[in-house]
C-alpha cells in the first residue's frame, strides 16, 4: 500500500537565522583586513541611492565600517542564536579579511583566526555554519586592478581563497554556498554589489544604475562566476567528501498579470531570465537554449575557453538555496502601477498588501515557488532568506512588540510546511537578519529584520547593545515544536 501520511517536517530540519559578514560584522580595518566593495559604499535611505566612492570620503557615513560589530560580539550573538535553539547559522566569511587585497597569494592568518574562533563558538552550541563564501563584499583591490568579475583573472583569486578556507575549515563547515544570490547580476543592482564592477561613465557612481550596455559586461562577469562556482564545488569535494556545496537564487516570484497569453508568456519568460538562468547552470551544468536565444538576440557575446562547458559539467551544486521576500506581476501594459521589490520591480499585484518599502507580502507565493523549483531539478531546497524588513518601536518598558514581524513569518512557515506536504524536499530556513542589521539596498539601520534588536540608527548613533524582541520567543518556540507551534 501507498504510505501517504504526513509527517511535517523533517526531525533534523534545519532552523536558524541568516545574515552577511558586510552588513554585520564590522571591524572593516581590523585583523588586517582589507577594503571590500561594500566598504566604499554611503548610506542611504529608500528614496535617496547609496553611492559608492572610489576613495574613501572624511566624514561620509559608511554603514559597513561598524555594522553591527558582530566582530566583537559574536560570543554574546552567538549566544542568543543557540538560546533561540538554532540549528543553523547562515553567514559569510568576508573574503579581504583572507586576501585583504584579493589577489595575494599567502592568506592573513588573524583573518582565518578569526573565524576559528566564531566556528568554535557555533559548536559549543551545536549550531551548524553555513557558509556563503561571497556575500556582496569582493576586495576592491580586484575592482581597482581588474574592474572585479567583468575579467576572468578573478575566477584565481577566488579559488584560491576557496582552497583557502576549505582546508583550513574542513572539520567544522559541511554546508558551503559559493555566491550569494547569484543571479543578482542579471540586473543593474548586481553589477557593483554582486559584479565588483564600476561602470564610470562620468558623475555620481550609484550602485543600481543602468548605464549605456551593462549588460555584455554584466553576463561575462556572471560567466566568470559560473566557473569559479563550479571550480569550487569539484574542490570542496576533493578536499572533504562530506561536503555539501549549493548555489544561492535571489528568486523573483513573478505571476502573469491576467490571463492573456502574452502576459503569461512575458512571466515565463522573466522566471526563465531572471531565476533559472543560473540555477539551470549550476545544478545541471549547462547553459539553457533561452538564455542562447537571449544572448543571440540582444547581441551579448560570452567569451568562453575550450573547457569552460566541461569545468560546469563537473561542477554541479548538491542543494539548491533561495532568498523569497515578496512577488510581483508581469504584464505587457506599460501603463499599470509598479512596486518595488528584491534587486527588481514589477507590476503591483491587487490582492497583495506591501511593507513600508514596497515588497509585496505573498506566502503563498512561497509554496509555488518551492514547488516551482523543486519540479525541476528534483533536489534539497533552502530557504536561506525570508522576512520582513519594518521599523520597530522600542517601548517605554525596552519592549519591542514586533506583532507584524511574527505574522509575517507565521505565513511563510506554514506554506513551507504546505510545500513540504505538496512533496518538496525541503532541508532547512533561515530568516533574514536574525538579528538587526545593515539593508543591502538602502545601506539603512531602521529597515529591521531581527529577532534581536541592535541599538544602533541610521546615522551610526547607538551604543549597539542588544534585546530580545517579542518575535525572539515566539521563534524559540516555532523551533522548538519543529515548527508546530506557531
Ligand atoms: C538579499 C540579500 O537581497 O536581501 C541581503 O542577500 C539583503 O544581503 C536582503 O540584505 C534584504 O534586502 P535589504 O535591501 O532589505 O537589506
Amino acid at each position: 500500500m501507498l504510505n501517504n501520511k504526513f509527517q511535517g517536517l523533517p526531525k533534523d530540519f534545519l532552523w536558524g537565522g541568516a545574515t552577511a559578514a558586510n552588513q554585520f560584522e564590522g571591524g572593516y580595518r581590523e585583523g588586517g583586513k582589507g577594503l571590500s566593495t561594500s566598504d566604499v559604499m554611503t548610506g542611504g535611505t529608500h528614496t535617496t541611492p547609496r553611492r559608492i566612492t572610489p576613495e574613501l570620503e572624511e566624514g561620509t557615513y559608511y554603514p559597513s565600517h561598524e555594522a553591527i560589530d558582530f566582530y566583537h560580539h559574536y560570543k554574546e550573538d552567538i549566544k542568543l542564536f543557540a538560546e533561540m535553539g538554532f540549528k543553523t547559522f547562515r553567514m559569510s566569511i568576508n573574503w579581504t579579511r583572507i586576501f585583504p587585497n584579493g589577489d595575494e597569494l599567502e592568506p592573513n592568518e588573524e583573518g582565518l583566526k578569526f573565524y576559528d574562533d566564531v566556528f568554535a563558538e557555533l559548536k559549543k552550541y551545536n549550531i551548524e555554519p553555513l557558509v556563503t563564501i561571497s556575500h556582496y563584499e569582493t576586495p576592491f583591490g580586484l575592482t581597482k586592478k581588474y574592474n572585479g568579475w567583468a575579467s576572468r583573472e578573478v575566477i584565481d583569486c577566488y579559488v584560491r581563497y576557496c582552497n583557502t578556507i576549505f582546508n583550513r575549515y574542513k572539520d567544522v563547515v559541511k554546508y558551503w554556498l559559493t555566491f550569494n544570490e547569484i543571479n543578482c547580476l542579471t540586473m543593474p543592482f548586481g553589477t557593483f554589489m554582486g559584479g565588483g564592477i564600476l561602470l564610470d561613465k562620468g558623475g555620481e557612481l550609484e550602485f543600481n544604475k543602468e548605464i549605456d550596455d551593462s549588460r555584455q559586461i554584466r553576463f561575462q562577469a556572471l560567466h566568470h562566476q559560473f566557473i569559479a562556482s563550479a571550480k569550487a564545488v569539484k574542490l570542496a569535494h576533493q578536499i572533504n567528501t562530506d561536503f555539501k556545496v549549493g548555489c544561492m537564487i535571489a528568486y523573483m516570484t513573478t505571476y502573469p498579470y491576467t490571463c492573456n497569453p502574452e502576459d503569461v508568456l512575458l512571466a515565463q519568460e522573466r522566471d526563465n531570465l531572471n531565476n533559472f538562468l543560473c540555477s539551470d547552470v549550476q545544478v545541471r551544468g549547462a547553459y539553457p537554449g533561452f538564455a542562447k536565444r537571449f544572448f543571440r538576440e540582444n547581441n551579448i557575446e560570452i567569451k568562453m575557453e575550450e573547457n569552460d562547458e566541461q569545468i560546469l559539467k563537473e561542477g554541479c551544486v548538491d542543494f539548491y538555496t533561495f532568498s523569497y521576500y515578496m512577488s510581483n506581476c508581469s504584464s505587457t501594459d506599460p501603463e499599470l502601477e509598479r512596486t518595488s521589490g528584491n534587486i527588481l520591480g514589477g507590476v503591483k499585484n491587487p490582492y497583495l498588501k506591501a511593507s513600508d518599502w514596497g515588497w509585496q507580502i505573498d506566502p503563498k507565493g512561497l509554496r509555488w515557488t518551492l514547488n516551482n523549483i523543486y519540479n525541476r531539478y528534483q533536489i534539497p531546497l533552502m530557504v536561506v532568506e525570508n522576512g520582513l524588513g519594518a521599523v520597530d518601536k522600542v517601548e517605554e518598558d525596552g519592549s519591542i512588540n514586533d506583532g507584524y514581524r511574527i505574522d509575517y513569518l507565521k505565513a511563510h512557515i506554514e506554506e513551507m510546511k504546505e510545500a513540504v506536504n505538496d512533496g518538496v524536499e525541503l532541508i532547512g530556513y533561515t530568516p533574514w537578519g536574525c538579528i538587526d542589521l545593515v539593508s543591502a539596498s538602502t545601506g539603512e539601520m531602521k529597515k529591521r529584520y531581527g529577532f534581536i534588536y541592535v541599538n544602533k540608527d541610521n546615522d551610526g548613533n547607538g551604543d549597539l547593545s542588544r534585546s530580545r524582541k517579542k518575535s525572539f520567543y515566539w521563534y524559540k518556540k516555532v523551533i522548538e515544536s519543529n515548527g508546530e507551534e506557531l
